[in-house]
């Protein structure tokens, strides 16, 4: 049997206590946490403490670089606010961990770079967020685009509305940060919808986006902060577009809209269109809306369905991240969120700002 991967978590915040832990609870026969890291080390401590449940827990740490010196460190899981992940990624594949990161991979393609070829150099896995492609949802998707079923897809339409993590009365973290260059709604939310087009149509080949700062400044309405206003630093709403070699994908990613929706999406091929409903969005599993020319027809069209299931070990699409990223440390499963990817998605968000400002045609060049 293979042995456990021994895993370190940097960064005890709110998404490793909502979403993390606990899918690294349900890979419990697969990998450890052994190792939990934050600059608060009373965070580092909480989380250690409740790994231990299914985890020797073996230390916390309030200094990285000590947690990285952890004996036996295999890995590490990067939960760090945005602007932080390159640093904390560079220096763990420095000392020849493996790397599953948070999204965005890096703030800059040359960052994105250069980690990948530190992760070849060392020879250590180097993956990153969001899990787009290894839901159930995606996977079947992907298959039907390989098998031509419904003819080729020639369009993906997109959304993710709301006003972000500043109005989330559950969030636990600091939502400053979201509303700055390195972040902002298409980096934070889009992504999503980015990584799963780019992942069915391949890299795109240039954008044309719009984008503007609707609200500049937000009261703070988390149940740990209230009363601070924050100013915002990004568009808070993008409008883009997309071209491929075959296709094209819109996407309208917002921080400013007060009726907000989760990501949602829409696959058009010659003979289907193929939906995923926001409702499901964050689900490791869920159903697909399918439109098909040559369906029966049902009173609106659309005709619900469960793809097939693969099993997938955790419910949660954040929580497919680091089951694939064990499955392929353990030789399971081949990489699928590539840093590659990431990478592609990381340019087609920086040349979102860069032709919202211009008012140019941004070409891409990078592929995966
Ligand atoms: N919160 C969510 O639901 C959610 C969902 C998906 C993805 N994410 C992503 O996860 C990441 C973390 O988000 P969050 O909401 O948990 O933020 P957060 O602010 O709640 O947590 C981040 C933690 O990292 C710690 N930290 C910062 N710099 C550090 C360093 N150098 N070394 C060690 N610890 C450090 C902070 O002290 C904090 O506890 C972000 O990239 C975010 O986009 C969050």
């Amino acid at each position: 049997m293979t042995s456990k991967i021994r895993l370190g978590v940097v960064g005890c915040g709110d998404v490793a206590f909502r979403t993390y832990l606990p899918a690294l609870e349900c890979l419990a026969e697969e990998a450890e946490v052994v190792a939990t890291c934050d600059l608060a080390l009373p965070r580092a401590e909480a989380a250690a403490k409740v790994c231990a449940r299914w985890s020797s827990s073996e230390g916390a740490y309030g200094d990285y670089s000590e947690c990285l010196d952890h004996a036996g460190l295999e890995a590490v899981v990067n939960l760090t606010p945005g602007p932080q992940h390159a640093t904390i990624t560079r220096a763990a594949l420095e000392r020849d961990v493996h790397v599953f990161s948070e999204k965005p991979i890096a703030n800059s393609v040359e960052d994105a770079d250069s980690l990948m070829t530190a992760a070849q150099s060392r020879g250590r896995l180097l993956m990153c967020a969001p899990a787009t492609m290894v839901t159930d949802r995606f996977r079947w998707l992907a298959e039907v685009a390989a098998s031509n079923r419904y003819g080729p897809l020639t369009l993906i339409t997109g959304r993710v509305t709301g006003m972000g993590p500043a109005l989330w009365r559950d969030y636990a973290g600091n939502p400053e940060v979201f509303y700055g260059p390195e972040v902002g709604p298409l980096l934070d939310q889009g992504v999503y919808i980015l990584h799963g087009a780019t992942g069915l149509l391949g890299p795109a080949r240039r954008i044309q986006a719009m984008g503007t700062i609707a609200i500049p400044r937000r009261s703070v309405m988390t149940k740990n902060i209230q009363q601070h206003t924050i100013e915002v630093r990004t568009n808070d709403h993008v409008l883009l577009q997309l071209e491929f070699d075959a296709g094209h994908v819109q996407l309208l990613a917002s921080f400013a809209t007060p009726a907000g929706e989760p990501p949602s999406m829409e696959a058009h091929f010659t003979a289907a269109s193929v939906r995923l409903p926001a409702d499901h969005w964050y689900e490791a599993e869920g159903p697909v809306d399918v439109w098909a020319l040559d369906d029966e027809p049902s009173s609106d069209g659309w005709r619900r369905q469960d793809p097939p299931s693969s099993g997938a070990p955790v419910d949660t699409l954040i929580g497919m991240g680091p089951a694939h990223f064990v499955a392929c440390l353990q030789g399971r499963e081949e990489p699928v969120l590539t840093a590659a990817h990431a990478r592609h998605v990381l340019e087609i968000a920086l040349g979102a700002a860069d032709a919202a400002r211009s008012g140019a045609t941004v070409e891409l060049e990078t592929v995966f």
